[in-house]
This record gives structure tokens, sequence and C-alpha cells, in this order.
């Protein structure tokens, strides 16, 4: 039994891929993509998505009633049977509905260390080109919850990544999205597992995956300590 995870995407959906590397061309893995979202039909994130057979959905935005996105939404979150939301590049605000209903099992990637560069309009190279205008000498990802307000909600992992003299917004992203990478699907284990811990087969089969997963993946989880999910 992995947990069922629907990835929300705008773009071109790198952070998806390295989800789907990770669970869904493994044996055992603790989670699976089993769903993808986008606003937009030209989202390289939906070729990933149905390369491996994931069902993978418009949900246009655009000039559309709030509550017509959220109903869309909700029913194929539930006819997929999702028990965890993975925000990767979703540039639209999740409705208020959605995010209530997946309260705790929501997350999102964000390109700096929050609360630092974070917030409405923060997003892309705007984000990097912040980061190098403030002079930090460290930046990285942050995973978190999903709040009704944008990179507010509690940070559950964070991964250190060095800004260099010569950087560029670039050569930054560039590096934090290789790091992105490697965190994102280390977060989704470390909540599935604490999903599915009161299971015993299914952790079990979650240890044979992580030997798989990244060699050093089994004592990075353990630096991972998210809260329940319900
Ligand atoms: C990543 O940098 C992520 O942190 C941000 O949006 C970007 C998505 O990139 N939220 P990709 O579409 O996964 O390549």
């Amino acid at each position: 039994m992995s947990v069922r995870v629907a990835v929300l995407a705008s773009g071109g959906g790198s952070n998806l891929q390295a989800m789907l590397d990770a669970f869904n061309t493994v044996a055992d893995a603790p989670a699976r993509i089993a769903l993808v979202i986008s606003d937009r039909d030209s989202a390289g994130a939906l070729e990933r998505a149905r390369a491996l057979d994931v069902p993978a959905f418009v949900v246009p935005v655009s000039g559309r009633p709030e509550a017509e996105v959220a109903a869309d939404t909700l029913e194929l979150l539930e006819r997929h049977a999702i028990g965890l939301v993975a925000l990767a590049g979703y540039l639209r605000l999740v409705p208020a509905a959605v995010i209530r209903a997946y309260a705790g099992r929501m997350v999102n990637i964000h390109p700096a260390l929050l609360p630092a560069f974070g917030g409405k309009g923060m997003y892309g190279s705007r984000v990097h080109r912040a980061v190098l205008a403030s002079g930090a000498r460290v930046t990285g990802p942050s995973v978190h919850y999903v709040t009704e307000n944008y990179d507010e909600g509690r940070i559950i992992a964070q991964w250190p990544v060095p800004v260099l003299t010569d950087d560029t917004a670039e050569t930054l992203a560039a590096r934090v999205l290789l790091v992105e990478h490697r965190l994102y699907p280390l977060v989704i284990a470390a909540l599935a597992l604490g999903r599915t811990e009161r299971e015993a087969e299914p952790r079990a089969a979650s240890f044979h995956w992580l030997e798989h997963a990244a060699p050093d993946a089994a004592e990075m989880i353990h630096l991972i300590q998210p809260s329940p999910l319900d």
C-alpha cells in the first residue's frame, strides 16, 4: 500500500520527473504519483506524466470562478483516491476549499530558505535575483505545508545551497533545482512513511525502496521529521 500522490504543476515539471523516477519506476515505493493536474495544456509536466501512464488533466483557472476550479480539482483528487498533494511549480493560488480539504496533506516546494524570499510574486528567477541582491551566502529549497497564504505554512524541510560570488540568477536557480530534485522525493517519502507507519508491512517495503532510491537516502530520511498527516 503506497500513498497516492497528486502533483500540481504549471511548467516544465522537472520536480515531477524527480518524483516519478523515485516512486513510479521502482518497486515497493512508499508513494506513487497517481495524478497530475495543470492549469495550462502546454505544461511539460502533462507529457512527463502521460509518458508513464499517469493520469494527467488540465483544470483551467483563467477567467473562471474559484468555486468551479475548486469543484473540478476536488472531483479529480477524490476520483483518484489521492492521499497527499504536492505542488511543484504550480503558479496559481489553490482554491481555499481544496486547501481546507487537504489541510496537513498538501505541500509545496519553494526555491529559497523560507521565511525569507517568499510570499506573493516571489517565484521563478525573481526569488534568485532577490537572494543575490541581499548578499546572502546561503540559499536552498524549502518544503512546507500549504495554507491559504503564499509560502506561510509550516516548514517541513530545507537544504542549504551555497551562493557563489560569480552566480547569476540562472546559475543559482540551476544549483538549487538539482537539490530540489533530491529533497522533494525524500520529503514525500517521509510523509508517506508517517502515514503508513501504523501498518507494519508497508513500512518494511518502504525501507527496501529507500536502499534503492539513493545510497544516503535512508540516513537522510531520519533527518526529516514531518508531523503526522492526520
Ligand atoms: C521550482 O524551482 C520550484 O521550487 C518552484 O517552481 C520551480 C518548478 O520547476 N516552486 P519544475 O517545473 O519542477 O522544473
